[in-house]
């Protein structure tokens, strides 16, 4: 076995594939589990496109084993990460299987994306081995994992998943309370909430919406956070603005009855050529290849392959 430990990856899809890709090119034992064949069969040639796209050494694929039992996956592993369907009660039942088959000191996590980790783990008999580590799509990509710690997690599990994923060069953040959402989630869709309402209540299209954001705050979000532009234009400023705009944004606790509508309607998005907005396949492949480009370019950039980025003074409001 590889000296790195191995790891097990449960569910293949989307994020499966990718988490497994990151640590399988970071030199550990990979195990992924899949319970569709179909899905199984082609993690691999999933994997080697991806690292023939990034220009990666191939050789991880040699690291990585594909696995038809649950058990057999996760034995002998150290670390369990699960990315199967965003479901609370299979998500349930997936870590009693896990807990069952895993060595008593391998650390079990979750990748879900809202759901908080402690009802997933609530039914294991040994939770302070378990917590959340949320990944953003692609994997090999997107910088961030958010590591939350639950009421049980204990602080060894804590600081070594934190070191371990920081040794996979992604940027952990420790997210201290186990809230629906975590960090990133709730901030983006307290974003998407308001963007849906703007439509809803005739303000503008969706695409002055997309426009807005791509045209303006969008462009600084990499490099400049909420607070500290808060910070940048002043908390007084951020205090007035905040007294005039906050009670006319949305602030339903239920989903939009337009985006309800969207969906009942069969606008569902990309996936039927319509959702906010129309979309034909070369629309979705251009606009595929657009992000594809621009996170590698932010990841060469974060690799210094451009060179130092002199800092330009100014006002950034
Ligand atoms: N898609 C994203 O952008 C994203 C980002 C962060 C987190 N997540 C979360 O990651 C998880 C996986 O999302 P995804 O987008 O990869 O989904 P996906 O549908 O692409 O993949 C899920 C995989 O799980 C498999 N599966 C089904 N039942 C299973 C079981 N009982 N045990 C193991 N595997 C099973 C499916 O066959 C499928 O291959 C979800 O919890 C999701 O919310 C998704």
């Amino acid at each position: 076995m590889d000296a790195r430990g191995k790891v097990a990856v449960i569910g293949a899809g989307l994020m499966g594939h990718g988490i497994a890709q990151v640590f399988a090119v970071h030199h550990y034992a990979v195990a992924v589990f899949d319970p569709n064949p179909k899905v199984l069969e082609t993690v691999g040639s999933r994997i080697q496109t991806n690292l023939c796209d990034l220009g990666e050494d191939p050789s991880a694929l040699d690291r990585l084993s594909f696995c038809v039992e649950l058990q057999q996956a996760v034995a002998g592993a150290n670390f369990v990460v699960e990315a199967a369907p965003e479901d609370l009660e299979l998500k349930r039942e997936l870590f009693k299987s896990i807990e069952a088959a895993a060595p008593p000191q391998a650390i079990l996590a979750s990748n879900t994306s809202v759901i908080p980790i402690t009802q997933i783990m609530a039914a294991l008999a040994d939770r302070t081995r378990c917590l959340g580590t949320h990944w953003w799509n692609p994997p090999y990509l997107i910088p961030l994992v958010e590591v939350i710690e639950t009421e049980w997690t204990s602080a060894e599990v804590l600081d070594r998943t934190i070191a371990l994923h920081a040794a996979l060069g992604k940027t952990p953040v420790h997210v201290k309370r186990d809230v629906a959402g975590f960090v990133g989630n709730r901030l983006q869709h307290a974003l998407w909430r308001e963007a849906i309402a703007l439509v809803e209540h005739g303000v503008c299209d969706a695409q002055t919406v997309d426009t807005v954001v791509k045209a303006s705050f969008g462009r600084r979000l990499a490099v400049l956070g909420p607070l500290e532009n808060a910070d940048l234009v002043g908390t007084d400023l951020t205090l007035a603005i905040h007294k005039t705009v906050l009670g006319a944004i949305d602030s339903r606790p239920y989903p939009s009855p337009y985006l309800e509508q969207l969906v009942a309607n069969g606008s569902l998005g990309m996936k039927s050529g319509h959702g906010f907005r129309r979309w034909n396949a070369d629309d979705i492949a251009a606009l595929h290849a657009k992000v594809t480009w621009h996170l590698r370019d932010a990841q060469r950039r974060d690799a210094g392959e451009h060179g130092a980025t002199p800092p330009v003074p100014g006002n950034h409001r």
